[in-house]
């Protein structure tokens, strides 16, 4: 049965520009996949702001629906691990990339990439964790593989008001770490420290324009969204053995830096690719999620919204804007 759906699309003009218009599609028009969902929320990362832009780094051919993160309701399953009626969440894989996203009512992906929503969640809350808090929590775990431990002391977090970054300060602070909050956006210091940050610093303080290749200590490890020099200074400035994890670009994709962190305080450099981790690894960490990692201030983080007012949040994103992560509720 073909049902009618509405979806946030993004076209290309014959000029090589890009529009972003709300449309009805059919759910025959979806990707084959095993299964058919019915997507009760979805939630917005930077990497959505960036397909509805029409960067063809994250997807190639438009017209395309983008959303890499999408709760729902299975409605067809041509598998035997998923039935009609059970409720789940898709983060990451191709999702949103280049298979039709979030941002439609309905979604059409492969079995493997559909997790049980944990029992810990509801369909909202699954969406306020999303890929971010996911990628948070990926991060840590690869860190503390490396050894990082609450007792080496603070870890730092940059772009600390964004998605992955509040997500992080809140998991990392639950795990027993003293988390210290590196922000552009001074009027947001109550909002981290509520969050669990024990201090906030501006962007500067991870930002070293002297371009030092090695500082004293001045964080036990961190997680930086943002790249470029901000990276290199983490990477400069981080105690013996510890683990500084790599998610981001907002600032710039280079890396420039020198081998002096690692041969002389043994650093780590933790790469963290959250869209195409293995299924058993992605069970572990959404457990972890669900309990010892549970952030406790998830309403604190939330922005809700809708499919109609979505394009102002897509424009924010882009512009650093947002705080936490928007949530957009389709309307059945
Ligand atoms: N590797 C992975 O698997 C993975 C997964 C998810 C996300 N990511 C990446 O992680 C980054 C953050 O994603 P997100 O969804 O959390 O985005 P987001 O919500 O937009 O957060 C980004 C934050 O970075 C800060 N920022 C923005 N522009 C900046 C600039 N020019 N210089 C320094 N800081 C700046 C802002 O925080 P403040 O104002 O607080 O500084 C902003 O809120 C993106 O690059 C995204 O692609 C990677």
């Amino acid at each position: 049965m073909s049902r009618t759906f509405r979806a946030y699309r993004i076209f290309e003009a014959a000029d090589g520009k890009f529009e972003r218009k709300i449309v009805e599609r059919k759910t025959d028009d979806l990707p084959a996949g095993d299964v058919l969902i019915q997507v009760h929320y979805a939630g917005l990362n930077y990497k959505d702001g960036l397909s509805s832009s029409g960067h063809k780094g994250i997807t190639k051919e438009f017209p395309h629906t983008p959303g890499l993160d999408a709760s729902g309701v299975v409605v067809e399953s041509n598998v035997p691990q998923f039935h009609t009626g059970d409720r789940v969440l898709v983060t990451g894989y191709d999702m949103g990339m280049n298979t039709d996203g979030g941002f439609g009512e309905y979604i059409r992906v492969p079995a493997g990439w559909v997790v049980p929503l944990p029992s810990a969640f509801n369909l909202r809350q699954a969406m306020i964790v999303g890929t971010a808090g996911f990628t948070a929590s990926l991060a840590l775990y690869k860190m503390e593989m490396a050894g990082q431990q609450p007792k080496m002391g603070e870890l730092v977090v940059t772009g600390a008001t964004g998605g992955v970054g509040s997500m992080a300060v809140a998991i990392f602070s639950k795990a027993g770490y003293d988390v210290v909050a590196s922000t552009g956006k001074s009027e947001e210091y109550e909002y981290l420290k509520k969050l669990g940050a024990v201090r906030c610093e501006g962007r500067e303080y991870c930002n070293d324009e002297k371009k030092r290749p090695i500082s004293r200590s001045k964080w036990a490890g961190g997680l930086d969204t943002v790249g470029g020099n901000t990276l290199a200074t983490l990477m400069a400035g981080c105690g013996k053995n510890g683990s500084i994890g790599v998610c981001g670009l907002v600032e710039s994709p280079k890396l420039e830096t020198t081998v002096y962190p690692f041969l002389l305080n043994g650093v780590n450099l933790i790469g963290v690719e959250s869209a195409e981790t293995p299924m058993e690894t992605r069970l572990i960490i959404w457990d972890k999620l669900s309990t010892i990692w549970k952030p406790d201030n998830l309403e604190d983080m939330a922005i809700d919204t809708t499919l109609d007012q979505l394009d102002g949040y897509v424009v924010k994103i882009l512009a650093g804007k947002t705080r936490g992560r928007v949530v957009v509720k389709h309307q059945h």
